[in-house]
């Protein structure tokens, strides 16, 4: 569950890069859950984690891995990535950009990526940093690899929200959505993309 301190340092964090961050609220504990459905249960996987933040979806990702694989965390905020380096010492933290995905896993000698899960701030991004990214995740991929990302209901159908979601069609073969998860702030869906084109 989330503390205070997550609280406090999420809005101090969302103050200072509000074009990074998105929001003011981490994700909700039902929304993370849905996220982490790409994390397989079984075997040894290599999860990789975009803009944790302070780690809501992270415990989500934890409890489904129960110890099993890696599970590697990419932030780009320097503050954050101390406060999750101290708050959660069994992630992985990588303090990087997503757009260097496939160098940062290299850099840290992790393999093809089993599942990513994101919730970084999507409709934020200029189009040129949301198609480098999402080509860095498709590169990043294992075959049979899946990637998850939270779309919040409100901008899924603005016009942000639907280029996004066109760009994930073309990257990827299969897109499909998860029922809305009314339980978060604003309520949220989720992509769940596999096969990069
Ligand atoms: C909406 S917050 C989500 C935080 C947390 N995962 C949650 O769901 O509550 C977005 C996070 O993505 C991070 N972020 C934004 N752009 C990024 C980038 N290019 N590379 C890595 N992290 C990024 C932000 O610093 C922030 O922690």
């Amino acid at each position: 569950m989330p503390t205070t301190s997550d609280f406090r340092v999420f809005a101090a964090a969302a103050l200072r890069s509000p074009a990074t961050m998105g929001t003011f609220l981490a994700t909700s504990p039902a929304a993370s859950e849905v996220l982490a459905q790409v994390v397989p249960r079984s075997a040894d996987p290599v999860v990789v984690e975009l803009g944790p933040g302070t780690g809501a979806v992270s415990e989500a990702i934890a409890d489904r891995m129960a110890g099993r694989g890696r599970h590697l965390a990419v932030e780009i905020d320097t503050e954050l990535v101390d406060h999750l380096r101290a708050a959660k010492p069994d992630l992985e933290v990588i303090e990087g950009d997503a757009a260097d995905l496939r160098k940062l896993l290299a850099d840290a000698g992790a393999g093809p990526v089993d599942a990513v899960v994101s919730a970084l701030p999507w409709t934020l991004f200029a189009p040129a940093l949301q198609d480098k990214i999402l080509q860095e995740i498709a590169g990043a991929l294992a075959p049979g690899g899946a990637f998850s990302t939270i779309a919040y209901l409100t901008g899924v159908v603005a016009p942000r929200g639907r280029r996004f979601r066109r760009r994930l069609h073309r990257t990827f073969d299969e897109v499909m959505v998860t029922s809305t998860v009314w339980r978060n702030i604003p309520p949220a869906l989720n992509y769940v993309c596999r096969r990069p084109r």
